[in-house]
């Protein structure tokens, strides 16, 4: 099995995560090892800038037990002597037991998935998708929240361009949620996943940060894939202390990471910040779907 997108995974799939990835919290958190992925080796394919993603997926394979091997810089491999992709993955499936790939094209995993006899995993494909990401959010959500069904979410920022955020609205419409979006007006959510989602779960568009919700989920905007510099500048948004103090006294402030302008240092203190916490679970939740996929 390949993890390209969050569209369409089955609630089991992400069952199966869940319970996994509880099972793995302890050997993340005493930084020990288990056998399970003995012998197998990661290729990490990173095309694209990554702290979080990469580093979690490798210490994921350590903490299982296996080997990692890959590049965080595209410009020392052959990618800069004009190799395609398509080669470049036929030589690293000879060499690894699952491929994890993030590339500023659209559609690159996809790809990669079609040439590959052995699973490829989505780390980001341009504004695209972030499956592993959106199953470390809903995890981090179940853990923090202890539920996800009755929860109301404000998901804010650059909802057009941010993957992370269209990988979760898919896994958020397996739950009884409902969703507010909140974004500058150029950066709405695309249309087609509104429409697809919108059927299963209350979806309403906002025009301004909402203090009503279970679940703050703040995203960066972001700069690189933005045509005008001006465009950006004007996109701009933060969630301050003001902010937060209105918010309930239980709910919690989610971020991808990195976090730039969007939610001011001072709410690092404020025991609704969550985000640290969600960084964490990305260990354990990608030892599961590393486990899962790997045979
Ligand atoms: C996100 C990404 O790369 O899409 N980062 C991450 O993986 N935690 C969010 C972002 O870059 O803003």
């Amino acid at each position: 099995m390949d993890l390209i997108t969050a569209r369409g995974l089955s609630k089991d799939f992400i069952d199966d995560v869940f319970k996994k990835a509880k099972t793995y919290e302890t050997v993340a958190k005493k930084k020990t090892a288990v056998d399970d992925l003995r012998g197998k080796t990661l290729a990490t394919l990173f095309y694209e800038p990554s702290t979080r993603t990469q580093l979690s997926f490798q210490t994921a394979m350590h903490r299982l037990g296996g080997d990692v091997i890959g590049f965080s810089d595209p410009k020392t491999t052959s990618a800069s002597k004009g190799e395609r992709l398509s080669d470049t993955i036929r030589v690293v499936e000879g060499y690894s037991d699952v491929i994890v790939i993030r590339h500023p094209l659209e559609g690159s995993a996809a790809l990669a998935a079609e040439y590959s006899s052995i699973p490829v995993i989505n780390a980001g494909d341009g504004s695209n998708q972030h499956p592993t990401q959106a199953l470390m959010d809903l995890y981090t959500i179940s853990r923090e929240k202890k539920k996800i069904d009755g929860l109301t979410f404000l998901i804010a920022g650059d909802l057009k361009y941010g993957r992370t955020v269209h990988s979760l609205l898919y896994l958020l419409a397996h739950y009884k949620v409902k969703v507010m979006l909140y974004s500058p007006p150029s950066l709405p959510m695309p249309q087609w996943i509104v429409d697809e989602v919108s059927g299963r779960i209350e979806v309403e568009v906002v025009d301004r940060l909402r203090e009503d919700a279970d679940v703050v989920y703040a995203t960066r905007v972001q700069e690189e894939r933005f045509p005008d510099p001006e465009e950006y500048r004007k996109s701009l948004y933060q969630i301050d202390a003001d902010f937060v103090e209105k918010l309930k006294e239980d709910a919690i402030i989610m971020h991808p990471l990195p976090r730039v302008k969007e939610i001011s240092p001072e709410v690092d203190k404020n025991p609704r910040a969550k985000y640290f916490e969600q960084s964490f679970y990305g260990v354990p939740v990608r030892m599961a779907i590393l486990s899962l996929l790997v045979k």
